[in-house]
């Protein structure tokens, strides 16, 4: 990983968390509800897409304060995303970010209305945002209703059930990735560049990095499954084989798989070239997405 990213994951995860957790702390709903919420949210991950968002903002030199209350709002959704994809209903997956998956410990009602509670409330934060405009906060709704709903991630995630069923086609499983991960993704690239203020021009080029990061992301997850190990990863490697999903090496194979995924990390990279500003930390992020080894 780059020095630059590594300094500002490390100088910035700290305030992520705190501001995240303590948005779920101060909500007045029933203790069980909320310690299973926390348990999701404080398992760990590595944090991505609210490291997306302050990335942006300070490439533009924004100050970073309402970008952690984005970034927390996003990373809230993926954790719901997660909490729910893990059910028996969906992947059947008993071990996430290293712990038992949430409807392992609470039972499923519980770890299904947890889920339920991080969607809505992420909303909430938003629309509570402070020291941003309201223009700009209905903007952000919109923007993340549009990325994690059925025309986003939960679109996705029942053309990837569908995948299970039947072989997808090439172009069908690209559509399952830029939804089904790609979408929160680019939410969280986008909002950066709403909350700095980014040009018309910058934000088209930030979105189509974005679209090119979302593929590869979800590629070198489908990599991961096959090449990584559970103690590695936090979650059951070989469940895609096993399971029979369409992913880009059932499609492609192993090596036809990394291939994209370097075209995707040329794409990005090329993306960035019209921005003025230095991009120089969006850079190393694309080398950590396609290079990541959990
Ligand atoms: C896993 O996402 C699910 C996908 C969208 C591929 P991450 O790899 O970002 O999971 P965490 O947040 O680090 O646990
Ligand atoms: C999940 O994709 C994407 C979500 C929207 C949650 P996967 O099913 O491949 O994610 P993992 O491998 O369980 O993390
Ligand atoms: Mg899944
Ligand atoms: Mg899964
Ligand atoms: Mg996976």
């Amino acid at each position: 990983m780059g020095n630059e990213l590594k300094q500002f994951i490390d100088r910035n995860i700290p305030t992520i968390e705190s501001a995240m957790f303590e948005l779920v702390e101060k909500i007045s709903a029933p203790a069980h509800l909320k310690e299973s919420m926390l348990y999701s949210l404080k398992a760990g991950g590595k944090r991505i897409r609210p490291l997306f968002v302050a990335a942006v903002c300070e490439m533009y030199n924004k100050p970073l304060h309402a970008s952690y209350k984005v970034g927390a709002a996003v990373e809230m959704i993926h954790t719901y995303s997660l909490i729910h994809d893990d059910l028996p209903c969906m992947d059947d997956d008993e071990l996430r970010r290293g712990k038992p998956t949430n409807h392992v410990v609470y039972g499923e009602a519980l770890a299904t209305l947890a889920g339920d509670a991080l969607n809505t409330l992420a909303f909430g934060v938003l629309a509570r945002l402070e020291d941003v405009t309201a223009e700009k906060r209905i903007e952000l709704v919109n923007l993340l209703s549009i990325a994690a709903g059925a025309e986003g991630m939960v679109g996705g995630q029942i053309l990837d059930m569908d995948g299970e069923k039947r072989l997808l086609n090439i172009q069908e499983l690209e559509t399952v990735h830029v939804n089904k991960t790609g979408a929160l993704l680019r939410f969280s690239i986008e909002s950066g560049a709403v909350l700095a203020d980014a040009s018309n021009e910058d934000r088209k080029a930030l979105v189509e990095y974005a679209h090119h990061i979302g593929l590869a992301f979800q590629i070198q997850d489908d990599i991961l499954d096959i090449e990584g190990t559970s103690e590695q990863l936090g979650k059951t490697a070989g469940k895609d084989v096993a399971s029979e999903k369409s992913t880009y090496p059932a499609l492609l194979t192993l090596d036809g798989a990394k291939q994209k995924l370097e075209e995707h990390y040329t794409f990005a990279l090329q993306a960035l070239q019209s921005i003025k500003t230095d991009t120089s930390l969006l850079q190393q992020f694309a080398g950590y997405i396609v290079r990541r080894s959990n």
